[in-house]
Order: C-alpha cells, then structure tokens, then sequence
C-alpha cells in the first residue's frame, strides 16, 4: 500500500482541461484539489467590482493597496466532488467562470505583487503534500519540487470549441470567435509575462490531449502518477522486505 502523499502539480495553456484532469486525480488518490486559476479570477472578480478595471485597464497600484481587503478561501462542495471559490465570504464559484472575468484576469495575473500573494497562499496549502494543483506556475515556482508534474496542451480549435460547448451548456451567450480570442489573448499574456511567465518545468511530463478522449488521457495521467507513488514509496522500503 502507499501511504506516503506527494504534490501533484498541473500547468499548461488555457482551457485544455488541467482542472478536470486535476480534480479527477485528486478523487482517485483522495487528495485536495486545488484550482490556482480560481485565485486570480477572484482578484479580477473583485477588481471589476471595485471599478479598478476600466476598459481592460487595471489600476495597478489600486489593486495592489486592496491585496489585504481580498480574502479567498475555497469550501469543498460534496455535490461538485470539489471546492467552492469564495470572496471575502462570498460563493463567487459561477461568477469567476463567465467571460468577462476570462477576458480581464491575464492582466491581472501580470502583477507581481499579486502573484506574490497567491502563491503565498498557495504554498500554504501545500504545506502537508496529498494536493494536487493546476495553473500556470505550480511545477516551476510554486512548488518547483513537486514529485510529479504535468504540463498540458491541446491545438487552440480543440481548445476553443470544448470551452465554447461548456459555457454553452451553462446558458451563456457567447460566439466561437470571442472564445477563441480570448483563449489565444490569454495564452500570449501569459506566456510573455515577466513574472512567472507559463512554461514548461524541465522535469515535466507533456500530455497533448487534442486527440484523446477523457478515458484514454486519465487512464494515462492515473498509470504515470501511480509509477510516480511506487517509485517514491520503494525509497522508503527496507531492501528485501518485500
Ligand atoms: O480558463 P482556464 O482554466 O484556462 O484558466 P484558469 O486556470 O482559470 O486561469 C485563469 C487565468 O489566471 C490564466 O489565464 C492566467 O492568466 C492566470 N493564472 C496564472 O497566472 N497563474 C496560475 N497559477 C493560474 C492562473
């Protein structure tokens, strides 16, 4: 039996299913799930609230005078198998998803400050392992010695229609188009910000999940943590007790 917990992180390009492979994981080996991208939505979320984004523009140093007024904390939620977001107090877990906070969060996600704060956070939640976390950084600066780490992608087409039929089936009134911007628009802010920009860590495994169906990519993600879990535990094992 393994009995020894590990962190499990997750990054890779917008919308290719990191939180599903992610919160899939964390069921199997009963570890927490947590979604990093949550974080700086709630932030966006708020900033939009607090008019500190004007027309896409964020009042950088508004926003990061009210780091100490945001307040995040996630809930699990039994019905979802999974965490709630929420906001000083606040289930925002809906509102985080609808577009227009996707089309505001990358710029704020550029701010180091704010970063410096989620992934405080983040760390924190790490600190007893059994977690499991998706985002854009988590394998190369939030938890750069996480024991297993994936790095996941798809073709933008792929990307933009599974995203599309999500928000779809949710009601929300969106175009293909507008989609597909705002998942290649997030994908160039984040992959040319100067902090903690998206790239893949050196020991990551590359999953490209264009071509595969749900089944066959956690069949593979559950076989590659599983060698992962018994390669660590034999460390543990006295030689010849087996
Ligand atoms: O929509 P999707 O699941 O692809 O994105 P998300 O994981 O909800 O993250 C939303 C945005 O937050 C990303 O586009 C990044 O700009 C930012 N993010 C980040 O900078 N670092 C993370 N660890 C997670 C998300």
């Amino acid at each position: 039996m393994i009995d020894h917990q590990i962190i499990i992180a997750i990054d890779g390009h917008s919308s290719c299913g990191k939180s599903t492979i992610a919160k899939a994981v964390a069921v199997r080996f009963g570890y927490i799930f947590i979604d990093s991208g949550a974080m700086y939505r709630a932030v966006t979320l708020y900033a939009l609230r607090h008019n500190l984004i004007i027309d896409g523009e964020v009042k950088r140093e508004e926003l990061i005078g009210a780091l100490p007024e945001i307040r995040i904390d996630f809930r699990y939620n039994p019905e979802r198998q999974r965490s709630d977001t929420f906001l000083n107090g606040e289930n925002v877990e809906e509102e985080i998803r609808q577009l227009t906070v996707s089309q505001n969060v990358s710029p704020v996600a550029t701010i180091a400050e704010v970063r410096k704060a989620m992934v405080r956070f983040q760390q924190e939640m790490g600190r007893n392992k059994g977690i499991v976390m998706d985002g854009r950084d988590i394998g190369t600066v939030v938890f750069p010695d996480a024991e297993f780490k994936l790095f996941v992608t798809a073709s933008t087409e792929i990307r933009a229609k599974r995203r599309f039929d999500e928000l779809k089936s949710k009601g929300e009134n969106v175009s293909f188009d507008e989609i597909l911007q705002n998942i290649m628009e997030r994908d160039r802010i984040d992959s040319t910000r100067k902090a903690s920009p998206l790239r893949k860590a050196d020991d990551a495994l590359v999953l490209d999940n264009s071509d595969m169906t749900r089944e066959e990519q956690m069949e593979w993600v559950i076989r590659n943590v599983e060698e992962k879990l018994e390669g660590t535990s034999s460390k543990f094992q006295v030689p010849g007790s087996r």
